[in-house]
């Protein structure tokens, strides 16, 4: 023990996570996780919203849940309406709930379902933060094959049917199915129509992240997955990337067998979402939500084209595969296999560029260690624009990758 100190090494629980490092702020280039666009943020809108609605709801913050455990009615009722446009989803108030960040919803559809030593089926490329979750859960994760258009049925079946012979049935399929993180592709309807059927047939669940639904480019979509079997799906959303990831908003749909479940759950884990964050989403976003998003899209457009061009630019022919997204906020890349992504972290970061290095997006890390995300919603487009080429240098000193950039031969530098 540390004189005249207390030590808790010894009273931690197993298995936590390592120590979260102090945190020294954002790098300069800053492409990882899934940031907003701070140009985006309606910061003088919001404020009216909070104005209006704490003037006429303001007293209710004396109660926990004052519209019950579900969440602030306002706001379930602005996500049946958005449902309602988008994805096609009927829905009622009754059958949302409020989370904090998609996250937690995340967290709970997890402990609802999901026992140590389970079996799950994730997309091969995936959200890394669900990842993370589930090999805390010790959780068998097996990794379905993507093309470009997302999930391969075919290639779902054979895993399934595998498994079946083990005499192992998976207690869901986790699928971003529109502008998948981090692809980008949207899965069309009929291969939808052959997932459902197919998950069906072996009594398999669907968890489906809806997150970056509402940011394609074109403003459409298929219809959600629970919109065409509620009964077989879990559906959960994000205010994070239509707003801001900094209000911690999300939410589930789910028929009631499995709502009243996951109310409960979240009962038992906190006391509730931030009312006043909801009030205020839904207060803005009653009236503005087609405007703020379309606007926000365009402005997402505009960034990914420079951040292709920047790629383009400085890596060129090195680049042997760029997954060209249909919406959100993301570029998922391949350099050449000799290029391993994870030793880059470093010397990028000292470099001021951070980014996110494949096998943390990917349910088999050996096979991606020359994959790597991108996120262009954060940076303007002059950072975009230095970050990559600053990342295309560090990687050639690192690597001897690319050798071109700017279409000029690169030469290593002898300091
Ligand atoms: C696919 C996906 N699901 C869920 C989340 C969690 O987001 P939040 O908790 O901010 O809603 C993210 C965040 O990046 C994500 O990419």
């Amino acid at each position: 023990m540390p004189d005249g100190g207390f030590a808790y090494s010894h009273l931690f629980a197993k298995h936590l996570p390592p120590p979260a490092p102090r945190w020294t702020g954002f790098p300069k280039h800053n492409f990882i996780g899934g940031h907003n666009d701070p140009a985006r943020i309606p910061a003088a809108a919001l404020a009216e919203a909070a104005t209006a609605v704490l003037r006429r709801r303001g007293a209710d913050l004396a109660l926990y849940n004052f519209d019950g455990p579900q969440g602030y009615l306002g706001l379930r009722q602005l996500v049946v309406d958005k449902v309602a446009q988008r994805p096609a989803i009927k829905c009622t108030t009754d059958d949302v709930l409020i989370t904090s960040g998609s996250g937690q919803a995340i967290d709970l559809v997890n402990g609802l379902l999901l026992e140590h030593g389970d079996t799950v089926i994730l997309e091969e490329f995936t959200y890394g933060g669900a990842l993370t979750k589930l090999k805390r859960l010790g959780v068998n994760v097996i990794g379905a094959p993507l093309d470009d258009e997302g999930l391969t049925i075919d290639g779902l079946a054979r895993i399934i049917e595998d498994l079946g012979r083990k005499e192992i049935r998976p207690k869901y399929v986790y699928t971003i199915p529109t502008v998948q993180n981090p692809t980008g592709s949207i899965l069309p309807r009929e291969r939808r129509e052959a997932l459902l059927a197919l998950t069906r047939k072996h009594g398999v669940p669907v968890f489906e992240d809806e997150c970056y639904a509402d940011l394609t480019w074109d403003g459409s979509g298929p219809p959600s997955l629970y919109a065409m079997d509620p009964q077989q799906v879990i559906h959960i959303g994000s205010f994070s990337k239509t707003l801001a990831p900094s209000l911690r908003l999300g939410y589930a749909v789910a028929v009631p067998e499995v709502l009243s479940r996951l109310v409960a759950c979240k009962r038992e884990a906190d006391s509730g979402t931030g009312a006043l964050d909801q009030m205020v989403v839904a207060e803005y976003f009653s009236q503005n939500f087609d405007d703020h998003v379309g606007g926000l899209t365009q402005t997402l457009h505009e960034k990914l084209d420079t951040m292709v061009e920047a790629v383009e630019r400085e890596f060129g022919t090195a680049i042997e595969k760029m997954w060209y997204p249909k919406g959100g906020i993301f570029l998922w890349l391949k350099l050449p296999d000799r290029v391993d992504v994870t030793k880059l972290v470093a010397p990028a970061a000292k470099a001021g560029v951070a980014f996110n290095p494949g096998p943390e997006w990917s349910c088999n890390a050996g096979e991606t260690k020359s994959h790597l995300r991108l996120c262009f919603a954060l940076p303007s487009k002059d950072v975009i624009r230095q970050g990559v080429a600053e990342f295309a240098r560090v990687c050639f000193e690192e690597t001897g990758i690319p050798e071109r950039s700017a279409n000029i031969r690169r030469a290593v530098s002898s300091n």
